[in-house]
């Protein structure tokens, strides 16, 4: 298996607000905000990349449900013990990868279809193969948030100031999708050219926009074809 900063301690400096240069800490708060004015019409989110749970209360307090899933078995049991009060049949974890969608994916089903899947704060970034995870999604009945890093000098630089500062010294490479940041313990994060990634949504028919966050980030906003059948 391909080594993973999140299987490490060191993996989650890149959550902590004290690492965030203040760049990210306003995409962290704008990809919420943008969050906020979808979930009116929904009734569950599905947070794919939710790390311990993060947005755990923010879905909660608005009276939807929520189901939280991450590849990293650690942040899955430690957010199981933060978030304990709050787990019940409206409100779970699963260990699950994008890249293995159809592995949990029937374990949400029982949600009604009115579902957002919410992958937060570049987690698509990390994805080995994104043209595979967007095809997955393709079948999975729900309005899709895909909140991205864009490809900009200015965010290539301050991308690498932010992971320097949580402990990944990385180096870029070219991608078909933008630009990778490389560094140790396995870590490989891209940020998106946006007609590029858009595009890719666009080719499998799902109805999408690109919504500018903040000068460093933007979001793919709408429905998986699944959903408009
Ligand atoms: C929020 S993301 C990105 C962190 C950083 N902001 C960046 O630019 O790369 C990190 C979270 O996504 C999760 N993650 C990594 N690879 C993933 C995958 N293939 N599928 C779902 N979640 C993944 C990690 O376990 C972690 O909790």
């Amino acid at each position: 298996m391909t080594p993973s900063p999140y299987d490490e301690d060191i993996g989650y400096q890149l959550f902590l607000p004290t690492t965030f240069t203040p760049e990210v800490a306003t995409y962290r708060c704008a990809e919420r905000r943008l969050l906020g004015h979808i979930l009116t019409s929904h009734s569950t989110v599905v947070e794919l990349g939710c790390g311990k749970g993060e947005n755990l209360l923010f879905v909660r307090e608005r009276g939807l449900a929520y189901v939280g899933v991450d590849p990293s078995q650690s942040y899955i049991r430690e957010a199981e013990v933060i978030w304990r009060n709050w787990l019940g049949a409206s409100c779970s974890f699963i260990v699950g990868s994008a890249d293995s969608l159809a592995d949990w994916e029937p374990r949400v089903s029982s949600h009604p279809p009115e579902r957002v899947l919410f992958m937060p704060f570049n987690c698509l970034g990390n994805v080995a193969d994104v043209e595979a995870v967007v095809d997955a999604l393709s079948r999975t009945p729900a309005t899709v948030v895909v909140s991205v890093f864009n490809d900009a000098a200015a965010t290539l630089l301050l991308r690498q100031r932010y992971y320097l500062s949580a402990g990944f010294d990385t180096v870029e490479r070219r991608s078909k999708w933008g630009t990778v940041c490389v560094g140790p313990y396995g870590f490989r994060s891209t940020g998106f050219d946006e007609k590029i990634l858009l595009d890719a949504f666009y080719k499998r028919k799902y109805k999408v926009r690109a919504v500018p966050l903040t000068p460093v980030a933007f979001a793919i906003v709408g429905r998986t074809p699944a959903t408009l059948r």
